[in-house]
């Protein structure tokens, strides 16, 4: 499975390295062998640790160059990171990024080999009007994304879920999930206030292949207790499988 923890504008640098330290140490003393990454704010980018992978909250498509406010490539290659978010409702919704920029900088980072998590989702209006009217609008959130590239990495993040503590029913999860998997064979994630007492059971799910946290995550131990999670359901999920 794939664990990854989103701060967005949380923890600074020292914070960001004591956290990398700690979880590291965590997944080494534990046998961990689950993806495990962190995607800390621009300022607090750091190398990852022998497990853990660090990854770019965002990142601008180019090597370089004048874009005032953005990291590009450089900033990425200096720390090793070969990791980076893509089209998070954040940046979506709250700074607008248009599908077309966000399908510019996917386009880039393929081409540079990258893995990519890529993120879709549906605010709530879009919710309500029920699951066709919300399978179409993630369609659209598919426009100029290559879905069988092979380092992509999809995260399905109802906006209004994001943060608030409500999340998706258990079965609602499961067919949304379903009906992704029909378009990409690629790792899915959930995320979507997942926190230390869901992790399990959202994991546990047949077609959650891993989970994207935010502030669930931002206290070290409790990303480590679902990645504890996460190990415990192997067993399970593969006994279901079979
Ligand atoms: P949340 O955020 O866990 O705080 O809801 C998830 C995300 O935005 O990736």
């Amino acid at each position: 499975m794939i664990l990854a923890a989103n701060f967005k504008s949380n923890l600074n640098r020292a914070k960001t390295a004591a956290y990398v330290q700690t979880l590291d140490t965590f997944c080494t003393q534990n046998g961990v062998d689950d993806r495990v990454m962190v995607f800390p704010p621009a300022s607090a980018l750091c190398v990852g640790g022998l497990h853990v992978s660090v990854g770019a909250q965002n990142a601008f498509a180019a090597k370089n160059g004048a874009f005032t406010g953005e990291l590009a490539q450089d900033q990425l290659d200096e720390f090793n990171i070969r990791t980076v978010l893509i089209g998070h409702s954040e940046r979506r919704h709250v700074i607008g990024e248009r599908q077309e920029l966000i399908a510019e900088k996917f386009a880039y980072y393929q081409k540079q080999g990258f893995e990519i998590v890529y993120c879709i989702g549906e605010p709530l209006e879009v919710r309500e009007e029920g699951n066709d009217a919300l399978l179409e609008y993630l369609e659209a959130q598919y426009e100029g994304i290559d879905l069988h590239y092979s380092g992509l990495i999809v995260a399905y993040e109802p906006v209004w879920a994001i943060g608030t503590g409500l999340t998706p029913t258990l079965a609602n999860i499961e067919l949304i999930h379903s009906a992704i998997k029909e378009r990409t064979s690629r790792p899915l994630l959930y995320g979507g206030s997942v926190k230390k007492e869901n992790a399990r059971e959202i994991l546990a799910l047949e077609h959650v292949d891993g989970v994207l946290v935010g502030s669930g995550a931002l206290e070290v131990n409790h990303f480590c207790s679902m990645i504890a999670d996460a190990k415990s359901l192997h067993v399970h999920k593969e006994r279901v499988k079979s």
